[in-house]
């Protein structure tokens, strides 16, 4: 309860509140998205993947769990870190998973480093262009980066974003499907889609019950709601103002692959310059 000693849930920023909860699956479509998304990416177990702003790791031990690839995951927040190295360890895959509190915009990375960076619910709150040149940087040539963010269906008034920014923190800004692949595209990737493209549902149900599965979360939740009462308005709020609002809202997947970097041309000296002309006439 880190946090909460220090700071009342009404005073707590979205992403604080998110890991003093453990919340795993904290994106649009929570983890039931999560396994349409990886499935349309077949991922392979040779891969080496990155997930970026990885919150308390169900995604990144799923995928270690389920097909056996070796996965870093970061995130800003240490206390999601810890969370998600307990969940490594707990679920048994400490040896695929590593986890470490890192700033998605200068990634502790070299240059063509990863096959796949994922990412879930975070450049939405960030410079998208800036997180995915970072993406772009850290990736292999023909790597593939899959982003599953929130969409903005149609323009949203101001008084909503207003709303929006309350809930979910300043600067929290869902693009169109097209202006999340235009940000790709600006940062370099090419074969730019967006995969599995779904309105906001009214599914809380279906993501309640995922959650209630998750023990990160659910671990010492009832506590939390009875020392803190402001928690339950809290989280009654957000998901009020997406279930109020949802038709302005979507989520889907922006995908794009890093090109292969085409050789520059070959330095030709002055003498071999001459001989081809000759040789060519
Ligand atoms: C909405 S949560 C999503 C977490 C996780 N991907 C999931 O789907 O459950 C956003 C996460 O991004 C992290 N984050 C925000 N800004 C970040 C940054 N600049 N670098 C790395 N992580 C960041 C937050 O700490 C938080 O855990």
């Amino acid at each position: 309860m880190a946090i909460a000693e220090t700071k009342r849930v009404e005073e707590m920023n979205y992403f604080e509140l998110l890991a003093w909860l453990g919340i795993g699956s904290s994106h649009p479509g929570g983890f039931p998205a999560t396994q349409q998304n990886l499935n349309a990416l077949q991922v392979n177990s040779e891969e080496y993947v990155l997930d970026a702003g990885c919150g308390s790791g169900l995604t990144a031990c799923h995928l270690a769990k389920t097909i056996g690839c070796k996965i870093i995951g970061v995130d800003i927040n240490p206390q999601m870190v810890e969370k998600a190295c307990l969940r490594a360890e707990k679920e048994g895959v400490a040896h695929l998973v590593e986890f470490r509190v890192a700033d998605a915009y200068n990634l502790p990375f070299t240059d063509n480093h990863f096959d796949l960076v994922i990412a879930e619910s975070i450049t939405v709150f960030l410079d998208k262009v800036k997180v995915y040149q970072e993406f772009y940087r850290v990736l292999k040539p023909e790597g593939r980066v899959a982003d599953l963010e929130m969409v903005l269906l149609t323009e949203l008034p101001a008084n909503l974003r207003t709303q929006m920014e309350a809930c979910f923190g300043s600067g929290t800004n869902p693009l169109s499907p097209e202006e999340w692949l235009d940000a790709l595209t600006q940062a370099g990737f090419e074969d730019v889609v967006f995969k599995n493209p779904q309105r906001m549902k009214n599914n809380g149900n279906v993501i309640v019950n995922e959650l209630k599965k998750d023990w990160v979360l659910v671990k010492g939740l009832a506590d939390k709601a009875a020392y803190l009462p402001s928690l339950v308005t809290r989280l009654q709020k957000n998901a009020g103002f997406m279930k109020k609002n949802r038709s302005y809202f979507g989520y889907g997947l922006a995908c794009g692959r890093k090109p292969t970097p085409v050789p520059p041309p070959e330095k030709v000296g002055f003498k071999d310059w001459v001989l081809q002309v000759f040789r060519r006439n």
